[in-house]
């Protein structure tokens, strides 16, 4: 059948069992941030344009190319703003987080905060393997904290997630520092310098950048770039005191906390806020786009936002390609997704043998309701027959079979691969007590 309505590119339906996996990353996020120290945090969807222009930089590719605008409608919200953008659905957290920290009032009332969000967000990109236009995002920000150790916390929780999921030795943490703004402003110049007799032998991406902004250039990922890449300057020949000290602090913790990380000059990110430390990592044989996570230090932008000055260190992951990675690596093992595969089936099926017990099977299912079991029954008026063949199919563990025998009797029994369980006056005003002391264990299918 054609398809009229087809969903929109970069976007999926996550159905019941596409969500298996989806609630075990999820759930797996919750509890490593949690014993991490980290509490939930939920700012909304989309936010004031303006906001990520300013967070993310103007000249971004997300925000000059990748964003879901929605103008403003109202005449009164667009009085009082001059240069109003209108709403865009967020595509990262960071921003949303900064602004929510700063709203709240946390400078002030508890400036080290341990954040963590969970959702969808939003980016007009060209829809590829393991790049969608909504997507998931795993992050934690840490915000109050200046020292290198909380830089070393974060990418300790991301690789905490990875690993409870699975992951080995085959993920990579590649680490660069970004200095501070006036190592930032030198280092831009002597790129600036480097690069210019180049441009006519680059890509037209790096022509484009090099105006807006020059360090892009040193993460294109055309062969030809890279090469001429090699010579280029070294941020770290200019970096000031400061910077590296606190670069050293953080690979001396990430040597104590015993992870490996690898030193990568490339890694530049694609976002302004950045300050000194920042990182990726990375499932490498998905190739130029092997990024499962990313993160850094951004200890301007809450003072961008109009707030203090206010240190603070985070990473996201993204759920699609860290699918894909463990889709390739055969992860997690069935046995870890048991429970979530096992709730999409009922754990009792409630048969009707004859009109006569509709009703009481209607109120059967609702006993087995409130003693916390997922019970299933026939909406559709099947035969007994049909009944038996569809609790068969749907993979419940137990058969409650009512009919004029244990109407008369007042008994109940539920049968199942396992055994049987016979339940005396169940059919009684007792039955949700009397369903609860035999339902304790219902043994296994
Ligand atoms: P990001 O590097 O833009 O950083 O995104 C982080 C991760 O989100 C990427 O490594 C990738 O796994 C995933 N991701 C990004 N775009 C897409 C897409 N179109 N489809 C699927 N997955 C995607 C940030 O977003 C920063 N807010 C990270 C951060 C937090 N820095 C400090 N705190």
């Amino acid at each position: 059948m054609a398809q009229s309505f087809p969903r929109p590119r970069g976007t999926r339906d996550l159905l019941p069992d596409d969500l298996v996996l989806i609630r075990h990353l999820e759930r797996t996020a919750r509890r490593v941030a949690e014993t991490g120290g980290c509490v939930e945090v939920r700012p909304p969807l989309f936010e004031d344009t303006r906001l990520f222009a300013r967070s993310l930089g103007d000249a971004t590719d997300v925000v000059e190319k990748e964003m879901f605008t929605v103008p403003r409608r109202s005449e009164s919200e667009q009085s009082g703003s001059e240069d109003s953008g209108g709403y865009t659905f967020r595509p990262e957290g960071t921003a949303g987080a900064a602004r929510a920290y700063l709203e709240a009032g946390f400078p002030q009332r508890g400036p080290l905060q341990k954040w963590y969000y969970l959702g969808p967000m939003f980016r007009y990109e060209r829809p590829q393997k393991g790049r969608e236009r909504q997507f998931t995002q795993f992050g934690v920000e840490i915000f109050g904290a200046a020292g290198p150790l909380a830089d070393a916390e974060v990418v300790e929780i991301a690789l905490r997630f990875f690993e409870a999921l699975g992951f080995g030795a085959e993920l990579e943490v590649r680490v660069n520092s970004m200095g501070d703004p006036a190592d930032r402003d030198r280092w831009r110049e002597a790129l600036r310098g480097y690069f210019e007799p180049q441009l006519a032998e680059r890509c037209s991406d790096c022509r484009d950048r090099f105006a807006r902004n020059v360090f892009r250039l040193l993460d294109c990922k055309v062969e030809r770039c890279r090469e001429l890449n090699a010579g280029a300057p070294d941020l770290f020949a200019v970096m000031g005191e400061d910077a590296r000290v606190h670069h050293e602090g953080f690979l001396d913790a990430m040597c104590a906390l015993g992870r490996t990380v690898r030193e990568d000059r490339g890694i530049v990110r694609g976002l302004d806020y950045y300050t000194r430390t920042v990182f990726e990592i990375h499932y490498p044989p998905l190739g130029a786009r092997s990024a499962l996570c990313g993160g850094g230090r951004y200890d301007g932008l809450v003072a961008e936002l109009g707030g203090p000055a206010t240190p603070a260190v985070g990473f996201a992951i993204g759920f699609t390609p860290t699918e894909i990675a463990l889709a390739a690596l055969e992860l997690p093992s069935e046995s870890e997704l048991a429970d979530l595969r096992g709730a999409l089936a009922p754990e009792v099926w409630c048969v009707a043998v004859t009109e006569e017990e509709r009703l009481p099977v209607l109120r059967l299912a609702q006993a087995l309701r409130k003693a916390g079991r997922r019970a299933a029954l026939d909406l559709r008026g099947k035969s007994v027959g049909a009944q038996m063949k569809e609790a068969g199919k749907s993979g419940a563990a137990w058969l409650a079979v009512l009919g004029p025998d244990e109407r008369t009797n007042g008994a109940l029994t539920l049968r199942s691969l396992a055994g049987e369980v016979e339940i005396p006056a169940a059919l009684s005003a007792d039955l949700d007590a009397a369903l609860r002391a035999a339902l304790k264990d219902p043994g296994s299918r």
